[in-house]
C-alpha cells in the first residue's frame, strides 16, 4: 500500500491541472495528497474533492512529504528552495516542472540529491500532454515508478538521460500548443474574410486540427507522407502546398523553433549561483 505523502506546491495553470488528473484518475491515495498554494483562492477549486489536505503553509507541506512536486514560476525557484533547505526530508524526491531551471541549480539551491526535472505542456491538463523528463542517478527505482505513475496519466512521456534534450522539448512541445493555435487562429481569420462567422470559422479550423492530429496519432502516420496523401497531384490542396514551399514556410517554422530553443538555453546558468 502506498503510504507516502505527495505534495504539489503551486496550483497555477500547470500545478492545478496535474492535481486534477491525479484526483480524477485516482493515482494517489487522497489522504496522502497535499495541495499547497500561497493564495487561498487557488485552493477553492479543490474543496469537497475528498480527504486530501489543502494548505497555504508551504514549509509544513514539504516537511511531511516524500515527494515534492514544484510547480511555481522559474524565478521563484531559488528563493523557495534555498528557504527550505533544512525542511526537506533526507529521502525526499523533488520533481520540478520549472522551465529553464536545471537539475544542478535545483540541487544547489535545495541540497537535495533525488531530483526529477520534467517539462510537460498545457494539454497535460486533459491527459493529452507531452512530457520530457530526466532524473539524477540518486533517484531510486521506486521513486521513478511513483513519478511514472503520475506522468503517465498526463499523456505521453519520454525519458532523456541527457538534460539538454529538455530544452529541445521546451521548444517543440512546451511551446508547441502555441504553434498549432496560431495557425488555427490564422486559418479562422481567413475563413472570416471569406464570409464565415468567427464561430463557424473557429469550429471548422479547430475540428480540422483535431481530426488531422487524431489521424496522424492513431493511424501512426508519417506526417510528411500524410501531407503527400492529402495534397494529391493536380488537386486543390497541392496549390496551397506549392505556396508554402515557394514562400518558405518550413524555414519560418524552423527559425521560430530555433529562437525558442536558444531562449531556453540562454536561461542556463554559467555558474551555480
Ligand atoms: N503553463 C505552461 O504551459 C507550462 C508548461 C511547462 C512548464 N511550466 C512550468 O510550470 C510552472 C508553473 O507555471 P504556471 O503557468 O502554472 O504558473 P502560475 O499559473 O503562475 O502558477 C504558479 C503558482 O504557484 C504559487 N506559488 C508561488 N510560490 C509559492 C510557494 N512558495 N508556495 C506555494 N505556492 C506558491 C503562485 O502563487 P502567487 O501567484 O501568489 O505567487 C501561483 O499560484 C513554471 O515553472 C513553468 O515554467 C508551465
Amino acid at each position: 500500500m502506498n503510504t507516502q505523502f505527495l505534495c504539489i506546491i503551486g496550483l497555477g495553470h500547470m500545478g492545478s491541472g496535474i492535481a486534477d488528473i491525479i484526483i480524477e484518475k485516482g493515482i494517489w491515495p487522497l489522504k496522502n495528497l497535499i495541495l499547497c498554494d500561497l493564495l487561498p483562492q487557488q485552493l477553492k477549486h479543490f474543496e469537497n474533492r475528498g480527504p486530501l489536505t489543502l494548505t497555504t503553509k508551504t514549509q509544513a507541506a514539504v516537511q511531511k512529504s516524500q515527494i515534492v512536486l514544484l510547480s511555481i514560476r522559474p524565478q521563484e525557484m531559488k528563493p523557495v528552495l534555498t528557504g527550505m533547505q533544512d525542511i526537506f526530508r533526507n529521502d525526499a524526491l523533488l520533481v520540478s516542472v520549472a522551465a529553464g531551471i536545471t537539475v544542478r541549480q535545483i540541487g544547489d539551491w535545495s541540497r537535495c540529491q533525488k531530483i526529477i526535472r520534467a517539462m510537460p505542456n498545457l494539454p497535460a491538463r486533459l491527459g493529452y500532454g507531452m512530457t520530457g523528463w530526466t532524473a539524477t542517478p540518486q533517484v531510486t527505482k521506486m521513486q521513478r515508478c511513483h513519478f511514472q505513475r503520475i506522468v503517465g496519466q498526463l499523456g505521453v512521456d519520454m525519458y532523456f538521460a541527457e538534460e539538454n534534450f529538455l530544452n529541445v522539448i521546451t521548444a517543440l512541445s512546451g511551446s508547441g500548443p502555441m504553434y498549432f493555435a496560431y495557425i488555427t487562429s490564422e486559418l479562422a481569420k481567413i475563413g472570416v474574410k471569406m464570409g464565415l462567422t468567427l464561430q463557424e470559422a473557429q469550429t471548422i479550423t479547430k475540428q480540422t486540427l483535431l481530426g488531422a492530429s487524431m489521424m496522424l496519432t492513431y493511424h501512426q502516420l508519417d506526417p510528411g507522407e500524410f501531407v503527400g496523401q492529402v495534397a494529391s497531384r493536380g488537386g486543390t490542396t497541392e496549390q496551397a502546398l506549392i505556396i508554402f514551399e515557394k514562400q518558405g514556410l518550413g524555414r519560418i517554422i524552423e527559425n521560430a523553433v530555433q529562437s525558442a530553443y536558444h531562449h531556453a538555453i540562454s536561461t542556463l546558468p554559467s555558474s551555480p549561483d
